[in-house]
């Protein structure tokens, strides 16, 4: 059984379930480099998020590259501060990050590191704009990569409309690029699944038990607002950690399955911009399929995983 952590760039807009996101693939992949993208709250602090995150989960030396602050269309509406906090760190303030970001050309970087090393995973948990300029400029790198596992889209309507979850609701266009670029091992972990694997206050209660007055601890916070905030704004019974979900389908890709499937993203200016169509249609022969789209997850596991990971962290 291969037991080698699998190499990976994480791509994000940290954000609460993004940092969950962060302390999954520091824990379990081989990461390569994050690179940072604007979405959840602008790119700066985004970057900054990333590099505090690195800090506090003792993997200073990971690389942090910035990349596009706006989408492709070059406007936004509206950021995800009311569920992520007015720095994307709920109601914490963390520590000012040790370094400066190790570049301002994440796409650059991005198409270097993949066209110098085959089988990297590339996981995205924000708007797809930096992946898409990468295999925009460099259609190649589909050749080159193990997979691309984005937490976006879902086959059962939106977060941020009716019909559109926020990554791809933010950046549509560049969700259309990727999802029409031929690669070959594309998956969507769409909400349709990350809202089945939730997060509740016993479960925070007991990980503030375990994590004491570890700097790790931060998490209790950034998890604590974000429950919060959940429950205030949705029905769901805890906090959806969305993004947790797309590196754990990487590095723990017995939790999670699904189906290669026709998927279609929606860019017209209306109510069902940003919209992953997914054909789910019964046809004998479907269109070819674009994406694996996840639609199981084992819920406990990916529970037990998330909580042993951070405790993992604990400075023994
Ligand atoms: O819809 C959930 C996604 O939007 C997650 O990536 C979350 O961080 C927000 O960016
Ligand atoms: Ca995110």
């Amino acid at each position: 059984m291969n037991t080698r952590k699998p190499r990976m760039i994480l791509d994000c807009d940290p954000g609460l379930d993004d940092a969950v996101a962060i302390a999954l693939a520091v824990h379990h992949a081989d990461l390569v480099g994050i690179t940072a993208v604007g979405g959840n709250v602008g790119l700066e602090r985004t970057t900054a998020n990333a590099l505090s995150l690195c800090d506090i989960l003792g993997a200073p030396d990971i690389e942090v590259h910035a990349g596009q602050d706006l989408p492709l269309s070059g406007s936004l509406e509206h950021r995800a501060t009311e569920y992520h906090g007015p720095y994307g760190t709920g109601s914490v303030q963390l520590r000012e990050p040790s370094r400066e970001a190790t570049s301002k050309k994440a796409v650059e970087w991005m198409i270097d590191t993949i066209r110098a090393e085959a089988g990297i995973w590339l996981v995205a948990t924000g708007p797809l704009t930096n992946v898409a300029l990468a295999l925009q400029r460099a259609p190649d790198l589909g050749d080159q990569l193990a997979g691309v596992s984005w937490m976006g889209g879902g086959t059962v309507g939106g977060n941020t409309t009716a019909g559109a979850e926020f990554n791809s609701w933010v950046d549509p266009e560049a969700a259309k690029i990727v999802f029409e670029s031929g690669l070959s091992n594309l998956v969507m972990v769409g909400l349709n699944v990350t809202h089945t694997v939730l997060l509740d206050r016993d479960w925070i209660d007991q990980l503030g038990a375990e994590l004491g007055e570890d700097p790790v601890a931060v998490f209790v916070d950034l998890l604590d607002y974000y429950e919060l905030r959940q429950r205030r704004m949705t029905t769901l019974a805890g906090a959806a950690v969305h993004d947790a979900l797309a590196v754990a389908y990487v590095t723990h890709p017995q939790l999670l399955g699904g189906v290669r499937r026709p998927v279609e993203i929606v860019c017209d200016i209306g109510p069902t911009r940003g919209m992953t169509l997914v054909d789910l249609r019964p046809r004998r022969h479907p269109d070819p399929p674009t994406a694996t789209v996840v639609e199981w997850a084992d819920v406990h596991a990916l529970q037990q995983l998330i909580f042993d990971t951070l405790v993992g962290f604990v400075q023994s």
